[in-house]
């Protein structure tokens, strides 16, 4: 804990400035809730990608430093939105969101709400919060996540929402408080932001330049992260395969990962996401000869068709992605691949379709998270002129959903009857005698066992392949 002398004032550097503003947050907490008789509760509902996840695990950690009870639950005193904006129906979710919102803050107008993330970063939605949704108290964007508590203090002195969204930065600020949503795993930010601009995504202009955190403050939060429970670890970042470059000494993502295999009580390392053109021998050398690295690779396809891969600007043909799953699969038999797939770019032809259908087929993913084309505005792409009807890029695809459930079903079942590590992470909602637990392979088994056992890794037998899940039974 970082010692303030609350007497002098704000200090300007950080993270000691936001320890400042959460005293002072803190303080304003008290005078709420002295007047409202009870501990007040704050919820967080996140949008979005692991990103999201894991700045929302920082707002949370501020929020109870100030002395928020942290719930789930919308009617909440403070409600804050961690919004994406990836696609336009993530959008849409959050202005339903924010109408019922309305009424609640209508029922209760010492309610506070907040919004932020992706979607702020954009300077139409900025426009439609002030006019249409003028009952928000604060918004800010993705760069200033780490400053909750200053902006809640402002907000204390003024009836207008506190607006506060930055451009871009270059400040990557350290060492605030985290509340995990499991004690015994983690996602770290290795890297934020993205250069590579593919031509039909926002993430660039909503997530900055790509800036690299320093290995060594990685090491140190996952040593911290260690020492406080945790087993495994999700490195993080929009392209983790270029990760260090811009670094002043220059680490290759590779290296950073033997650091982090060193880390003594670390039992697993995960990351994403993974760009295909950036994805070196180096990384698979050390995947392969990991201990540590979980047996699965996400690794984003978009399409199967060179010619609409280029037009997206994704940097590598169908063949280059053929031969690194093939490179992939040579030197780790047992990784599990995965992928994200868009269907209907401008201009995709009934060709391009069945190339992105015939790659699956090849590559047989172990998952395969599909989305329909979306226009996001300022983005090269929503320029472009699209000549499918909406019937066909849904008919297409249900056909593309069809084939890789089925693939997805058949390398399920091929680990029928095998003995497998599994970190075990939750109780069944349903009955509370199952358990469930992740393989390293990033499948879920269910199996009786006992409270006692969330948090560790136990053996597992195989039993039943349910399609996307097993159901197992602990082996002694
Ligand atoms: N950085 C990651 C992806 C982050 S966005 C990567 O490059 O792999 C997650 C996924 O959303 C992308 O892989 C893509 O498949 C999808 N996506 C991004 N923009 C989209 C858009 N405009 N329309 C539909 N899907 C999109
Ligand atoms: Fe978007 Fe491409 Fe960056 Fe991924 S790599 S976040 S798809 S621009
Ligand atoms: Fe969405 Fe932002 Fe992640 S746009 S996908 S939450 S980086």
């Amino acid at each position: 804990m970082i010692d303030i002398d609350m007497l002098k004032g704000a200090p300007k550097d950080e993270p000691e400035r936001q320890y400042y503003f959460i005293e002072k947050a803190g303080e304003i907490y008290q005078k709420k809730k002295a007047i409202k008789g009870r501990e007040l509760t704050c919820a967080i509902i996140t949008f979005g990608c692991q990103m999201n996840v894991r700045d929302s695990e920082k707002l949370k950690g501020i929020l109870a430093r100030i002395g928020y009870e942290i719930t789930d639950s919308e009617d909440a005193d403070f409600v804050i939105f961690n919004t994406c904006t990836v696609r336009e129906n993530a959008n849409n979710k959050v202005y339903g969101h924010l109408g019922r919102m309305k009424h609640l803050k209508e029922a209760d107008p010492d309610k506070m709400i907040a919004i932020c993330g992706c979607m702020m970063q954009e300077p139409q939605v900025i426009e439609t919060i002030k006019s249409k949704y003028k009952f928000v108290d604060i918004v800010f964007g993705t760069h200033n996540v780490y400053k909750l508590a200053e902006l809640y203090v402002m907000k204390s002195d003024t009836k207008e929402t506190v607006i506060d969204i930055w451009k871009d930065t270059q400040e990557v600020v350290e060492d605030l408080p985290a509340v995990r949503e499991f004690p015994f795993k983690s996602g770290v930010n290795i890297m934020f932001g993205c250069n590579n601009f593919c031509s039909y995504c926002i993430v660039p202009y909503v997530r900055g330049r790509e800036r690299s955190r320093e290995p060594e403050d990685i090491i140190a939060e996952i040593e911290a992260l260690v020492a406080d429970g945790v087993i495994e670890v999700m490195l993080l970042g929009q392209n983790v395969n270029s990760y260090g470059k811009t670094l002043k000494h220059p680490i290759s993502f590779a290296e950073l990962l033997r650091r982090i295999e060193q880390i003594d009580g670390l039992k697993r390392i995960r990351f994403m996401t993974s760009h295909p053109k950036d994805l070196s021998d180096e990384l698979i050398e050390v995947m392969a000869s990991s201990k540590k690295i979980c047996r699965h690779l996400h690794l984003p396809l978009q399409s199967g068709s060179t010619e609409i891969l280029k037009r997206m600007n994704r940097r590598y043909t169908r063949e280059d992605y053929l031969k690194l799953v093939e490179k992939l699969k040579t030197a780790i038999p047992d990784i599990s691949l995965t992928t994200d797939i868009i269907v209907g770019y401008p201009g995709e032809t009934e060709q391009d379709f069945s190339d992105t259908m015939s790659i699956c087929e090849q590559v047989r993913y172990d998952a395969a998270f599909t989305f329909i084309y979306s226009r996001r505005t300022g983005t090269p792409a929503a320029a472009l002129k699209d000549d499918n009807s909406s019937e066909v890029i849904n008919e297409r695809y249900n056909r593309l959903m069809n084939k890789v459930q089925e693939i997805s079903a058949e390398q399920a079942s091929l680990h029928t009857g095998e003995v497998t590590d599994v970190l075990v992470e939750t109780i069944s909602e349903q009955n509370d005698e199952l358990f469930t637990g992740r393989m390293s392979n990033n499948m879920l088994v269910h199996f009786k066992g006992e409270k006692s056992l969330i948090g560790s890794i136990i053996r597992v037998r195989l039993i039943e392949c349910k399609g996307f899940y097993y159901i197992g039974e602990i082996v002694r």
